[in-house]
């Protein structure tokens, strides 16, 4: 894969954008489905191409933080202070929404979702477009399934339907941007992501939580149980029970395989059905592998993806958080 596209793509991609159309474009999190927010028939066809409910907001991204004042009012100072530290970064911030955002991004909401994407195609891509045009960009898979992480998923997922594919080489993180609302001064993670808990608790002065999901007053479609799922059902486990789940599916004569990151001895390795996956025990390199380890294995049609349980420690949330919703979407009997 080439690292970066050469000028010449990123202006035609522009160009296509300007005029209404449909371009993937690679960020340090995901690859990234852009409509320029002003045509509403690029943005309706952002929610056709994935088949996404239209009440469903949409991310909107440009290139630094000055673009804040232009699309949201009433930012309070804890989302001056994210924004001037992680952006350009894997950071979403939800904010009162200011009168030049359309309804048809933000889901008929008054909050908007705002972020400079860390990537150098993504800034060049939003430079080229200029000042005043900003990217409505939902993650380039369908709604529900597992994000894209390089050119080539988008190509196999939505190849035909859309305009263009920017390569920017595989994502450096691999998981979504972490979403930050707040309410009065306090910031709440609505989905963990890539800069974790602790990052934002320093900058904030810990004046940072986790929204419970009872808690949560605003609607988050990744926040549905079964987003982002393999095809594929898959279980998590944890270290101790998923040898002998495995044995016990494998002996049933499924194919399965064990992804796991700790390197404890598994006691099924002469059982043929059953393939051992080794993963990162570091949350920065497990979670670049992630969504591309679950796609190669929906591929190869396993009957079931054992994954070990992630360790409980907030640098690994995202991961966590990921894991569980893709297992609970495929809860099936044996
Ligand atoms: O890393 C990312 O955030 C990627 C890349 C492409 O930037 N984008 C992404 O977009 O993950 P999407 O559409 O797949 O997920 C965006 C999430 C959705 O769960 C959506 O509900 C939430 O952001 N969201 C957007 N605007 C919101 C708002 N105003 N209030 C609450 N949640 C919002
Ligand atoms: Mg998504």
């Amino acid at each position: 894969m080439t690292s970066l596209e050469p000028h010449s793509q990123i202006i035609a991609a522009a160009a296509l954008l300007r005029a209404g159309g449909v371009v993937a474009f690679p960020t340090e999190t995901v690859y990234g489905l852009g409509a320029d927010i002003s045509s509403p028939s690029a943005v309706r066809r952002l929610f056709e191409i994935k088949k996404r409910p239209v009440n469903h907001p949409l991310i909107v991204h440009f290139a630094g933080s000055s673009h804040l004042q232009r699309w949201a009012q009433e930012v309070p100072e804890q989302a001056w202070q994210l924004a001037e530290y992680f952006w350009p970064g894997p950071l979403t911030l939800i904010l009162r929404r200011s009168r030049h955002v359309p309804e048809s991004v933000t889901g008929g909401q008054d909050t908007v979702g705002l972020r400079v994407p860390d990537h150098p195609v993504a800034l060049a891509l939003l430079n080229a477009l200029g000042p005043e045009k900003v990217l409505a960009a939902p993650s380039a898979n369908r709604f529900g399934r597992i994000s894209p992480t390089t050119a080539a998923h988008v190509q196999e997922e939505l190849g035909k339907s859309v305009d263009m594919i920017l390569d920017g080489g595989p994502c450096r993180v691999g998981l979504e941007s972490t979403i930050v609302g707040f309410d009065g001064e306090m910031a709440v993670i609505l989905r963990p992501g890539g800069i974790p808990l602790p990052a934002l608790a320093e900058v904030l002065k810990g004046r940072v939580v986790l929204s419970g999901q009872e808690k949560r007053a605003v609607r988050v479609p990744g926040a549905l149980k079964s987003h982002y799922a393999p095809e594929t059902p898959l279980e998590l486990w944890h270290s101790e029970l998923l040898s002998h789940r495995a044995l016990e599916l494998g002996t049933k004569g499924l194919r399965i395989v064990i992804i796991a990151w700790s390197d404890r001895q598994m006691d099924h390795a002469e059982n043929k059905n059953i393939a051992h996956f080794p993963m990162p025990a570091e949350p920065a390199a497990y979670g670049r592998l992630l969504y591309g380890t679950l796609r190669r294995f929906d591929q190869e049609r396993f009957d079931r993806l054992l994954v070990e349980a992630p360790p409980d420690k907030p640098g690994w949330m995202a991961i966590a958080d990921r894991l569980q919703r893709a297992s609970c979407a495929a809860q099936r009997d044996d």
